[in-house]
């Protein structure tokens, strides 16, 4: 399942398994030590993520090299890792970390990105205008394909300066490089080469047909066949990157992420070293580039990062980009809603309680004897998406475990162990004074366990939308404020808005980032269904649809 993991991503990528991905991109702070914020409005900036390493530059290192020992664990022996970095560290990342732990004859290329053009800003120095991006593999077996990109203008006017109906085109040699008596051959009348034709007759004559052979004026000239534009590849990339350009400031793509990287890279590398349905892992995902370009690509694929905001930019940009075809994807946060786990489906949320506790769920819904998983020990466990359990269900559990594996139960009890796990949401007194009862007098131990002490959750935020409707303007245009308030019990993270709302579509944001919450729109006069969202500090968040009559 495609998965955004908030979180800090040595913990999660220790979550992973072994050799199960097949392209890692990553992109970590770059020991800049520089804090990067999101500027917004005059309201001041917010703090998206730190680079800042008090034991310097070995501090950053050993941070760094143990999250890569952990990626090369995960990445599949035929895998790739491409590691984004700058001048302020590459030197000792390739020596210390990517060679020590991929292996030297791992590795593949030193990849230098124009990331900008000069700029005259630097004092007595060169400007730095480039990344460097390190290209390893885990094995000598590998996805790879080489990558092409466009002429320039300047090589096309010099080689590609005809035109027909069919496009523009290039005259270019018919002549085989190597001897080819075969095909060796006149052609109405036109000598062969010396080496013989590149094509046999048949395909001569089928060029011929389709105008794709130019004559010479001369009958001792050599014909020669038409290359189009669009049958050429174009230029072999190497290992200097300078046609692909950084995020421009008012490109429909920027996302006001900081450090936001183009998509075009990532269509590039992933395109280079995977394949459709591969896994791509991002574990520094940040406003979602890799993932947002691996869903176009039809990987499959897993972002993490630890701050709330990029995870949830990321999912915005997912919703923003998605179509008929897109895959699913899932969030993992660190706290989950209450709300929606209470009204989840009892099924998936008797499945996902059990596994977040570490247990194995049932696979089957009906005639599970009201046992619905068991512990890794093979204990009984029971969950009910209620609160204020009482005695009476302590009871019928009992019973349930006793006609569900009555020597487990037995043996569990000489042993004075767990004979089965309780989960609700809460419990009444009923309950405790049951489970205690059972264990002094019977000597059967079952536990009571909450969700919250299984998953951390918290309550997503209130939004609240005002709007205020002004005179329409000359071009009969009405200008509409709507401003959205919101209350939580932690910090608001962003606000995003899907200015053209469908509820058969779902939320499709055209604003990603909003900090303030407050929207000025020019509307035509009609019916207009506008959605906010707003996002938390827990990556929680609520939506609310305004309908306007203008
Ligand atoms: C340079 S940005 C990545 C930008 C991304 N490539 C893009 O195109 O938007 C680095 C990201 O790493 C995240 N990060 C830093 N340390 C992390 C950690 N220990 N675990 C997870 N994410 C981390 C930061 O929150 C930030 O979003």
């Amino acid at each position: 399942m495609n998965s955004l993991i908030l979180g800090d991503n040595l913990e999660m990528l220790k979550r992973v398994d072994s050799e199960s991905v097949d392209l890692i991109y990553l992109d970590p702070p770059f020991f800049s030590n520089r804090n990067y914020e999101v500027i917004w409005g005059d309201a001041g900036e917010i703090r998206s993520f730190q680079d800042r390493w008090l034991g310097g530059i070995p501090h950053y290192i050993d941070w760094l090299k143990e999250r890569v020992r952990e990626m090369h664990r995960i990445l599949k022996p035929t895998g790739s890792i491409f590691l984004h970095c700058d001048w302020h560290a590459q030197a000792q990342i390739k020596y210390l970390i990517l060679d020590s732990v991929f292996g030297e004859p791992n590795f593949r290329n030193m990849i230098v990105w124009q990331r900008t053009n000069t700029h005259n800003d630097a004092k007595k120095k060169l400007a730095n205008v480039c990344d460097v991006l390190f290209y390893y593999t885990k094995s000598d077996k590998y996805a790879y394909k080489p990558q092409y990109t466009a002429y320039d203008e300047s090589y096309l006017s010099k080689f590609y300066k005809h035109y027909d109906n069919k496009g523009r085109y290039r005259i270019s040699d018919l002549s085989s490089p190597n001897p080819r008596p075969n095909l060796t051959y006149e052609y109405k009348g036109y000598k062969p080469p010396e080496k013989g034709w590149a094509v046999s007759r048949e395909r001569m004559e089928q060029m011929d047909k389709e105008d794709m052979l130019v004559f010479p004026k001369k009958m001792e000239g050599r014909i020669q066949r038409k290359k189009y534009l669009d049958e050429d590849k174009g230029v072999l990339v190497g290992d200097l990157w300078a046609d692909i350009q950084n995020v421009q400031p008012f490109s429909s793509e920027k996302i006001g992420y900081p450090t936001q990287k183009p998509e075009k890279l990532l269509e590039r590398i992933i395109e280079m070293a995977s394949n459709e349905g591969d896994i791509v892992l991002d574990p520094f995902v940040g406003g979602g580039t890799t993932v947002a370009v691996a869903d176009r690509l039809k990987r499959r694929w897993l972002g993490i990062d630890q701050s709330v905001q990029a995870i949830k930019v990321t999912e915005m940009r997912l919703m923003q980009q998605r179509d008929l075809f897109s895959q699913p994807f899932e969030i993992q946060l660190l706290k989950y809603d209450f709300d929606t786990l209470r009204y989840q489906d009892a099924f998936e949320f008797e499945s996902f309680i059990i596994t977040q506790f570490g247990g194995i769920p049932n696979v089957r819904q009906r005639g599970d004897l009201g046992i619905d998983g068991k512990s890794k020990e093979g204990v009984p466990i029971q969950v009910k998406r209620s609160d204020g359990i009482g005695r009476n269900v302590v009871d019928n559990f009992q019973s349930a475990i006793m006609r569900y594996d009555k020597r487990l139960y037995e043996k569990h009890q000489l042993e004075a162990r767990p004979i089965g796990y309780l989960i609700a949401f809460s419990f009444g007194k009923g309950a405790y004074e049951e489970v205690a009862r059972l264990k002094n007098v019977d000597h059967v131990n079952i536990q009571l366990v909450k969700v919250s002490e299984i998953v951390p959750m918290a309550h997503r935020p209130k939004l609240q939308v005002t709007q205020t409707v002004f005179q329409s303007d000359k071009k009969g245009l009405s200008n509409v404020q709507l401003v959205a308030t919101a209350q939580s019990d932690c910090e608001i993270q962003f606000y995003s808005w899907d200015l053209d709302y469908k509820s058969n579509i779902g939320f499709r944001p055209s604003i990603l980032l909003d900090k303030k919450g407050e929207q000025t729109l020019s509307l035509k006069a009609g019916q207009h269904t506008i959605a906010v969202k707003v996002v938390n500090d827990d990556g929680l968040e609520a939506l609310e649809i305004v309908r306007l009559a203008v």
